[in-house]
């Protein structure tokens, strides 16, 4: 497999479960303390060695692309007052060697689409998809383990995590067979099926590195569950071609902060152990 430099992050959603916050406000930039979702996203893409960024966005999120540039004023405030170590925090978010690219979703067509929308950005290699409000706390960024999966099984990889049956409607269910340590060979996939009659699931959770041939199923996709284009259709497409999907339980400890009861935890838990906060 060729190496992975581009990292594609939809960013279109509404974020209307944390409405009125987000009236105004893309859902990407809600912090979990000091950070919005989407840097840390960011930089996870960046600890796996990705230098190319393509943000797939709508309206009204003009906050993300001010996030990444830089602020002349600002720098120029706190060194004219030596704050040097929030200089450093508001002017080294990205490394000089990462470029980061924006392309408008012009409707809220779905995960699918969105992907599609990256095309002509990404080309013909394969590629990391980060979703920024599963925000995932593990030593080894958790993107990075899917790439380093990607090498080893030569092949699409899908990250997952076990989740009760009783949720198999919010996520994308994998089932296959054991191929290795934390990995399926991905034989079916399904978009928020009812839940099956086992206790646990293994539900796509917010990371995928993908082989470009996904661009040509994503075309051929119909609409799928809640009516929009699925990432997970055009897998399921994938797979029917014949071309290697995998699934990879990563470690780590993730929160689905697209809830409020996951963005409470990520502070509350995030808090506590990088920053010595107490409830
Ligand atoms: C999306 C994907 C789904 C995945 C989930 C969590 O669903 O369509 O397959 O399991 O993200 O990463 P959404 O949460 O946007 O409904």
């Amino acid at each position: 497999m060729r190496p992975i430099r581009k990292a594609v992050f939809p960013v279109a959603g509404l974020g209307t479960r944390f409405l009125p916050a987000t009236k105004a406000l893309p859902n990407e930039m809600l912090p979990v303390i000091d950070k919005p979702l989407i840097q840390y996203a960011v930089e996870e893409a960046v600890a796996a060695g990705i230098t190319e960024l393509i943000f797939i966005a709508g309206r009204n999120k003009r906050a993300i692309e001010d996030h990444f540039d830089s602020v002349y004023e600002l720098e120029k405030e706190l060194l004219g007052r030596d704050k040097l170590e929030l200089l450093e925090t508001v002017r080294h978010i990205l490394p000089d060697n990462v470029n980061f690219m924006v392309v408008r979703q012009h409707a809220p067509l779905g995960l699918g689409h969105a992907i599609l929308c990256a095309e002509p950005l990404v080309g013909n290699e394969p590629f990391a998809v980060i979703l920024a409000d599963d925000l995932i706390d593990a030593q080894v960024p958790a993107i990075l383990q899917l790439v380093q999966a990607a090498h080893q099984y030569q092949g699409s990889i899908l990250g997952v995590t076990t989740i009760p049956a009783a949720e198999s409607d919010q996520y994308g269910v994998v089932t296959g067979r054991p191929a290795g340590d934390r990995v399926l060979r991905v034989e079916h996939i399904v978009e928020k099926p009812a839940a099956p009659g086992v206790d646990c699931i293994q539900g796509v959770a917010g990371r995928y590195v993908l082989e470009s041939g996904i661009f040509d199923c994503l075309r051929q996709c119909e609409r799928g569950a809640n009516g929009e284009y699925q990432l997970t259709d055009g897998i399921a497409l994938l797979l029917e071609t014949g071309s290697p999907v995998y699934s990879y339980r990563y470690e780590g400890t993730r929160y689905d902060c697209g809830s409020k009861q996951g963005l409470f935890s990520a502070t509350i838990a995030m808090g506590k152990k990088y920053h010595g906060l107490q409830v």
